[in-house]
């Protein structure tokens, strides 16, 4: 992909990096479910759409793919803790085993307000899965199973990761250098 050259301060996760976390995640979400039960993959849109893709493929049971989009940040550079339903599920969840597949947990306050959201609908379970957390950054304490990396407070991008829309296309996460955004 197109490396934005000049924009970027450096690589914080490499590719390879990404795609061994995801196996191990995968085999660590597929551990704790059976293909009498298969979950129920919910793609928090637009920035966990790499992660869902390759978390898919890597698992080794059958899952079932849903979409959401949500938007807490728009282009600012920090959670508004509004959160807007841009696109909802296509379907029930009532009874299913879900798992919320998440690029990153900031504030907390997108999947916190989510899983509220998907737990009114009646599912059998829900879990969280999240390529990303920044622990300092935490305001709500939100309980997630899984976990890939935790990360500083950095301003990240790549991998799904946007700033303004832009960065989503890199294969990495990167750390945004400073002059893109002071
Ligand atoms: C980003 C990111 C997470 C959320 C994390 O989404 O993809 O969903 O913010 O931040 P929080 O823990 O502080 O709530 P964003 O709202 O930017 O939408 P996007 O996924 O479409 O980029
Ligand atoms: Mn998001
Ligand atoms: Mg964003």
């Amino acid at each position: 992909g197109y490396g934005y050259p000049g924009e970027l301060a450096a690589t914080l996760i490499a590719e390879n990096a990404l795609q061994e976390k995801i196996r191990a995640l995968a085999a660590a979400v597929a551990a704790d479910h059976d293909s009498e039960q298969p979950p129920l993959l919910v793609c928090v849109l637009k920035g966990a759409v790499m992660f869902v893709t390759d978390f898919a493929r890597a698992m080794p049971i059958p899952c079932e793919l849903e979409f959401m989009a949500v938007s807490s940040y728009g282009s600012a550079t920090s959670s508004s803790g509004v959160v807007r339903i841009l696109k909802d599920l296509d379907r029930d969840i009532t009874g299913r085993r879900v798992v919320i597949v998440e690029d990153i947990i900031d504030s907390g306050l997108t999947l916190s307000w989510l899983l509220k959201n998907l737990a009114s609908r009646g599912p059998a379970a829900i879990d969280v899965v999240a390529l990303l957390r920044k622990p300092e950054a935490v305001k709500v304490e939100v309980e997630v199973r899984y976990i890939g990396f935790d990360i500083p407070t950095d301003f990240v991008v790549g991998y799904g990761l946007d700033f303004a829309e832009r960065y989503r296309d890199l294969p990495f996460v990167g750390l945004l250098g400073e002059h893109m955004y002071r």
